[in-house]
């Protein structure tokens, strides 16, 4: 008898713990978000760097940080240009046309096919102007910029930099004029591998046929420019991939060119080195007033040039 009394308030107790715990569970529980992220999705956790949203009380704000993806990029990318102090637009009136270009056409033959990489191509570009050329990939932006410096020649069309047709240019004066008026900078840096940093800014230097003496001191205060001085005597594969475009920058300098074309130059670092590559470029322009034309598929880099050209299917839009 006693022990059915014993069993009897046994389950009682329990039934009456448990039924406090779930009311109690119900009152304190923490509230869970209605979608939280799934397990090992990261698009909730900030990006290294970008500012940080302030979600405790705005729902936009909040939904943005569990949608994640490109509408949390979009948003970064929003709050990082409201936190940036607004550029002054930069004054071009009066100052030289130094790209002309006029219906560019860029035909390739394939075996029997026949590639329109440009189809019509004209626009126009001042010294000291800072220009950003996005669009998808194949729309012809690394075809447009190695006809802008001399690299190829377009099919149909005339092509003026710093004054000169270049179309009408042979050989050995085409590759003088790039030498002196262009700078290339690209997306896989191509540094000499068997050449220290010294020696590899000098390397325009020594195309150009520039003493040895003045070429060495120009390279180093290049290096010294893009925080490279105590790298001079490192091989590129000493250096990171911020440092190697660094120095593939200040190559580009060497011969104070009035035209510096970049093909993707951050496509290949990661989002900080990104940015300070293009804190460079504005660095450049802004004491050398180097016209820069630049090809990137970041918006937020397209965003600190003064203008923005889009490309699609060998047109500008
Ligand atoms: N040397 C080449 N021979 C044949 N086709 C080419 C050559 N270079 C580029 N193309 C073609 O021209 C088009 C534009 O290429 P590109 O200028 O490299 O585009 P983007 O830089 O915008 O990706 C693409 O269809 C590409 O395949
Ligand atoms: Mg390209």
């Amino acid at each position: 008898m006693q022990f059915v009394i014993f069993l009897s308030c046994l389950v009682r107790n329990l039934f009456v713990g448990a039924a406090w715990g779930t009311i109690m569970m119900l009152m304190f529980a923490p509230e869970l978000p209605e979608n939280p992220p799934a397990p090992g999705d990261v698009s909730h956790v900030p990006l290294p760097g970008a500012p940080q949203l302030d979600t405790s009380s705005d729902p936009t704000a909040q939904f943005v940080e569990y949608a994640g993806g490109v509408d949390k990029a979009i948003a970064l990318l929003e709050a990082s240009r409201q936190a940036r102090p607004a550029k002054p637009p930069r004054n071009l009136d009066g100052a030289a046309e130094v790209v002309r270009l006029e219906s560019v056409t860029k035909f390739y033959k394939l075996g029997r096919q026949r590639i329109e990489a440009l189809k019509g191509v004209s626009v126009s570009v001042k010294a000291g102007e800072f220009v950003a050329i996005t669009g998808t990939s194949g729309s012809g932006k690394s075809t447009l910029l190695q006809i802008m410096g001399g690299l190829d020649q377009p099919t149909t069309g005339q092509v003026t930099i710093d004054g000169r047709n270049i179309g009408k240019l042979r050989d050995r004066k085409l590759s003088e004029f790039r030498n002196k008026t262009v700078g290339f900078v690209f997306q896989f840096f191509y540094l000499q591998p068997f050449l220290s940093t010294q020696l590899n800014l000098e390397v325009p230097g020594m195309f150009a046929g520039a003493k040895r003496g003045p070429r060495k001191q120009r390279a180093a205060e290049l290096a010294g420019e893009v925080g490279l001085a105590d790298r001079l005597r490192h091989l590129p594969k000493e250096l990171s991939g911020g440092q190697m475009q660094r120095a593939a920058i200040a190559r580009a300098l060497l011969n104070s060119p009035k035209l510096l074309l970049a093909d993707e130059p951050t496509g290949n670092l990661d989002r900080t080195n990104g940015r300070a590559i293009i804190d460079l470029f504005e660095a450049v322009r802004e004491k050398f007033n180097t016209t820069i034309i630049l090809v990137t598929h970041d918006p937020e880099i397209a965003d600190r040039a003064d203008r923005i050209i889009n490309m699609q299917d060998g047109k500008l839009l």
